[in-house]
């Protein structure tokens, strides 16, 4: 016996529902959440995938089993429908419940958007500076000398407000396990709250398409104890005061050398865009430095790292590395950076 279309429609609907729904919870979507503001956007996430799976499905379904079931069959080419007017209780209702729908959801999502960017009074400011193709963090609050820094170090469990400014083009600062993010847009600074809770190192993206080097824009969040950020702090601040009173360690030539190194692959972030044999890396984005720095001056190599756009490789455009790295890096790193590229590219 054949049963009513529109029964057999809302019985495929529901099982193709529950097995929808069941695959969009099951799934992982996102990192492990490692700041407050996780948990109610994650539940947020999946109500929002409990309610559209269905419709998706329902509306899907309704589809295919009407092009199954009402196909035109040999000899009726020339055959139409009976003609169909308004029904106005359709109309009501397939107006009423996505207005319902939508106007509940929005209001669900303003509720948690209002409260993960609620405001604590000792919130901890960073200000984070985008720019073609680096992210640099400093610390106003840090008291003493201002601290800059490309690496971004955050205390676990304090409320940390971001004010995010770009030098450039539009670009999106993000922070997968925290969930949020925000465009940096020209002109204006824009606000993101985040209270992280998970000890660790977290990736930061820039999430919008910003140029040639966008997809190396990226840093990374340190999650560390309270008592570890003040002593990163302290130790950011220290070269500072040791060079007034000219008590800076001295390095030998090998440190000098490994500390080069380790800027080439950690802060400075050179290796995401410049291949250099020596360290291993790889990047396209900018010239390849074994074959670019050969034979050059250290005062050469200095001027391209703090004024890269003095002189461009040829093929490569200019604008495209950050003129900053005087500001980021430390005098020591830069020395260090100089020393290490002019001796590996002999
Ligand atoms: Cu900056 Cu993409």
């Amino acid at each position: 016996m054949r049963r009513h279309p529109i029964i057999q429609m809302v019985v495929i609907g529901a099982i193709a529902s529950a097995i929808g729904i069941a695959l969009a919870l099951w799934i992982d979507w996102f990192p492990a959440d490692a700041a407050k503001q996780g948990h109610p956007i994650d539940t947020l996430y999946d109500v929002l995938m409990i309610v559209s799976v269905p419709i998706f499905v329902l509306v899907l379904t309704v589809i295919l089993y009407s092009v199954w079931a009402f196909r035109m069959r040999p000899g009726q080419e020339l055959e139409d429908g009976p003609p169909i007017h308004g029904n106005t209780r359709l109309e009501v209702f397939w107006t009423a419940i996505p207005a319902i729908l939508l106007v509940s959801l929005c209001s669900y999502a303003y509720a948690v958007l209002n409260d993960i960017e609620t405001k604590h009074a000792d919130e901890l400011v960073v200000k984070v500076q985008a720019v073609q193709f680096a992210w640099t963090f400093s610390y106003p609050q840090a008291g003493g000398r201002a601290v800059t820094s490309t690496q971004l170090y955050l205390p676990k469990d304090k409320p940390v407000r971001f004010d995010i400014q770009t030098k450039d083009v539009l670009h999106d600062f993000w922070v997968p396990a925290f969930r949020v993010k925000i465009d940096a847009v020209p002109g204006i600074t824009t606000r993101l709250r985040a209270t992280p809770t998970r000890l660790g190192t977290f990736p930061v993206v820039c999430a919008e398409l910003c140029g040639l080097g966008h997809s190396v824009m990226r840093s990374t969040a340190h999650v560390v104890s309270p008592a570890a950020f003040n002593r990163w702090l302290a130790d950011q601040q220290a070269p500072a005061q040791n060079a007034g009173g000219g008590e800076a360690r001295q390095l030998s030539q090998q440190q000098l050398l490994a500390l080069g190194r380790e800027t080439f692959t950690g802060d400075g972030g050179c290796g995401a865009c410049h291949t250099l044999g020596d360290a291993g890396t790889t990047g396209t984005t900018g010239p390849d430095l074994d074959r670019v720095l050969r034979g050059q001056s250290e005062d050469a190599i200095r001027t391209d790292i703090v004024d890269p756009n003095a002189r461009i490789a040829p093929g490569y455009a200019a604008n495209i590395m950050p003129p900053t790295f005087e500001q980021t890096l430390s005098a020591q790193q830069l020395d260090g950076l100089v020393a290490y590229l002019a001796t590996v590219s002999k």
